[in-house]
């Protein structure tokens, strides 16, 4: 682990829960093999083709104008390569990465200091932007703008501000809701890239990439087994790679074939659309206690013991995503495909679709409980 791969799983655990083998959030186990399987140029990217293209031409840009790039806000569910795509940027541009979280930044002083240690045209990748305290956000738009920081010292009204100088920085921001950030924030970035689930054909890529690194031998069946129990997510695909291959090395001889990678998955509780536990407990409590719904999201949460944030950043999106559940300006409701994939008869008066759906992507717009 070199000294920012480091850094970046200190920050990480300020903020990771961990939910077993499935889950789009990094646990340790997860960091440290992340580390060998990242991407570090663009071109080994897999998939996310509009936000690669759009992206290497804000870089290019950028290096002919020999100036640092726009900041750029990357946001999207865990796992989906919000992280790498900040450390790539970094790697194109040939300057450092330096790492810090929105959770670690808890006073204004804490930015001030990070800010004052740059150098020109470094990337400063803030991961969890959404989870910046106040005061802290406020001196960043003033240093995203305008490249400086108004330091205040001493308090009452004896305080003074000091003006200080910040070299052109570029900021990379990841978020896994760009709906949770204040107006003035969001439009402070030049580039604003959404990372969408990856389809089965590019995590079937992911999977063999990351077999060949690790030296896992893999079958075409195995390998296309594992991409589409994958959630739609890098990050769970290598995570199945590795418990597979623990299987095969156990239970059989080493091979992932078809028949070890269904038996192991099976074993750790991922169904065939990839669903984990969280999604089927949602699924679950929707279709069963409250028939259907429409219900509120925190409902939802409060019944399947989860927090609120995990449940509409993590297991909504991609039950959105999978057709199984959709977001109405009552509140969510599952879809007649959850009630087949849960193997129960929806009741006659099931609320399919009556009000108009709105997209997973935006921010709790029609929220009953908020
Ligand atoms: N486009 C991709 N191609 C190949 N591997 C990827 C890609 N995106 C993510 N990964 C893999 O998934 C893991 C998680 O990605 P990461 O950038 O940490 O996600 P995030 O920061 O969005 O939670 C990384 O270790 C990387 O190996
Ligand atoms: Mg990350």
């Amino acid at each position: 682990m070199s000294a920012d791969e480091a850094a970046l799983a200190a920050a990480e655990a300020a903020y990771v829960e961990s939910r077993g083998v499935v889950g789009g959030e990094a646990d340790g186990d997860d960091r440290a093999v992340e580390a060998a399987l990242r991407p570090t140029s663009l071109a080994e990217v897999i998939g996310q083709e509009r936000v690669r293209e759009q992206l290497s031409l804000v870089l290019e840009a950028a290096r002919a104008r020999e100036r640092a790039p726009d900041h750029v806000l990357l946001s999207g569910p865990p796992g989906l390569g919000k992280t790498t795509l900040a450390m790539i940027i970094a790697a194109e541009m040939s300057t450092p990465l330096r790492l810090t979280s929105g959770p670690a930044i808890t006073h204004a002083g804490d930015l001030a200091a990070i800010l004052s240690g740059m150098n020109d045209g470094d990337v400063l990748f803030v991961d969890e932007i959404h989870r910046m305290s106040r005061p802290a956000e406020e001196m960043l738009y003033m240093a995203m703008e305008d490249f400086r920081v108004d330091v205040v010292i001493g308090k009452g009204p004896g305080a003074t501000a000091i003006p200080l100088e910040i070299p052109p920085f570029t900021l990379v921001g990841a978020t896994t809701r760009a709906g949770l950030l204040p107006g003035p924030l969001r439009d402070r970035f030049g580039f604003t890239a959404h990372l969408e689930f990856y389809e089965v054909g590019e995590l079937d890529q992911i999977v063999r990439r990351s077999a060949g690194l690790l030296g896992v031998d893999l079958t075409d069946e195995g390998a296309a087994e594992i991409a589409s129990r994958s959630r739609g997510t890098p990050r769970i695909a290598n995570r199945l790679l590795r418990r597979v291959r623990d299987f095969a090395q156990v239970r059989a001889d080493g091979v992932v074939t078809l028949g070890v990678a269904h038996q192991a998955l099976d074993l750790y509780e991922v169904d065939e659309s990839g669903l984990d536990r969280l999604d089927r407990a949602v699924l679950d409590v929707l279709c069963r206690r409250f028939a259907g719904g429409p219900v509120g999201v925190s409902t939802l949460a409060v019944a399947v013991g989860e927090e609120r944030e995990t449940v509409e950043e993590v297991a909504e999106p991609f039950l959105v995503r999978c057709g199984f559940l959709a977001r109405t300006p009552r509140g969510r409701v599952a879809t007649p495909a959850a009630w087949q994939h849960l193997g129960l008869t929806a009741p006659a008066n099931a609320p399919f679709g009556s009000p108009p759906a709105v997209s997973a992507g935006e921010p709790g717009l029609f929220d009953t409980d908020e």
